[in-house]
């Protein structure tokens, strides 16, 4: 007797193995060619009793079908596969945007690998702070009208949006003794909207304290530093200023490197100075505040708006520019 059941399943086997129309070729001419097993069996019907006859019919009918069926679908299939890899090697190819770095970024690594030569190292902190590291160990009392100057976004009891990299200067203090020789690269935040202010922005707070530290070196620093970012040609000028947190202070600019003296520079708007950073001698308070004695140790802090600098270097009208992310306008100034 022919087992039709067995026979079924051995297709099966052989149908679940096919990947290729090759392969399917191979199991349709072992199963529906003229020679193939399907047309065997109908031969086959003749030797067959007569009683049992009506019933191998029937079965040998439904395998045909089955196996008719199944090739059908797996060719259906396979023509699909083949159709979705073809590859049109007449079409253009697909084009890889390249990245870069952002043009704040590059100007926070040039200023980092500055001062790495000159022996500093980069310290970074939260930019959610509290009042004291941002304010108040700063020599920024409660009632100080330098509070104002930096419109402070408030986030939770006496947490905050930290408006300076200042206070990583007051961490670093509490956390290790002198000498010290830090740059601190990083956000900051202001409630400030305008074509040169943005509420978030980037500063890099440079502080150096060790014995007999005097303003000239934070002058020969800052001039060394200054001349390598804008090149050896730059004069600076220190004016007198304000912080809370240095004694003495100054603002320092320096000579617009663009305009040569002309009165209609677009970059300094003829005035061939060009403000770009705030300095001074650590105060005394504030040294104290992080337990460092003033009698021993003196020390010089800057501060300065990376943002700005990139600006300036660029030639970019508007700070919102370099924060909407517009890749082809970021890939004009790269
Ligand atoms: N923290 C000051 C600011 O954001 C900048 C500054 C830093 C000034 C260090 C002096 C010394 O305005």
């Amino acid at each position: 007797m022919i087992d039709i059941a067995e026979l079924k399943e051995e297709f099966k086997r052989d149908i679940g193995l096919v990947d290729s129309i090759k392969r399917l070729n191979e199991v349709k001419h072992k199963w529906t060619s003229k020679t193939g097993i399907l047309k065997n069996l109908s031969k086959k019907i003749t030797s067959i009793p007569l009683e049992k006859r009506a019933e191998f019919g029937k079965l040998l009918n439904s395998l045909r079908d089955f196996v008719r069926g199944e090739i059908q679908e797996k060719e259906k299939v396979l023509k699909e596969t083949q159709e979705r890899e073809k590859i049109d090697f007449s079409l253009p190819g697909r084009k890889i945007v390249q990245g870069a770095i952002h043009p704040v970024t590059v100007v926070i690594y040039e200023i980092i690998e500055i001062f790495n030569s000159l022996g500093y190292s980069v310290a970074e902190g939260p930019e959610i702070e509290d009042d004291f590291h941002n304010f108040e160990a700063l020599n920024i009392p409660p009632y100080h009208p330098a509070r104002d100057a930096q419109d402070t976004f408030f986030v939770k009891g006496d947490r905050l949006l930290r408006t300076h990299t200042s206070p990583v200067q007051i961490r670093t203090m509490l956390a290790r003794k002198p000498p010290i020789r830090i740059i601190c690269p990083g956000k900051v935040y202001r409630r400030d909207n305008d074509l040169r202010h943005s509420p978030m922005f980037h500063q890099v707070e440079g502080l150096v304290v060790d014995k007999g530290i005097a303003f000239t070196h934070l002058k020969g620093t800052l001039l060394y530093f200054l001349r390598e970012l804008f090149g050896k040609g730059i004069n600076l000028r220190f004016r007198p200023s304000y912080f809370p947190f240095t004694e003495p202070s100054a603002e320092v600019d320096i000579s617009c490197p663009f305009c040569e003296g002309s009165n209609v520079c677009k970059v300094c708007g003829g005035a061939n100075w060009i403000e770009i950073l705030g300095a001074g001698m650590v105060d005394p308070r504030v040294l104290r505040n992080c337990a460092i004695n003033p009698d021993n140790y003196s020390g010089f802090a800057f501060g300065l708006g990376v943002d700005r600098i990139a600006m300036i270097k660029y030639s970019i009208p508007n700070i919102r520019i370099l924060f909407d992310n517009d890749i082809d306008v970021l890939s004009q100034i790269n």
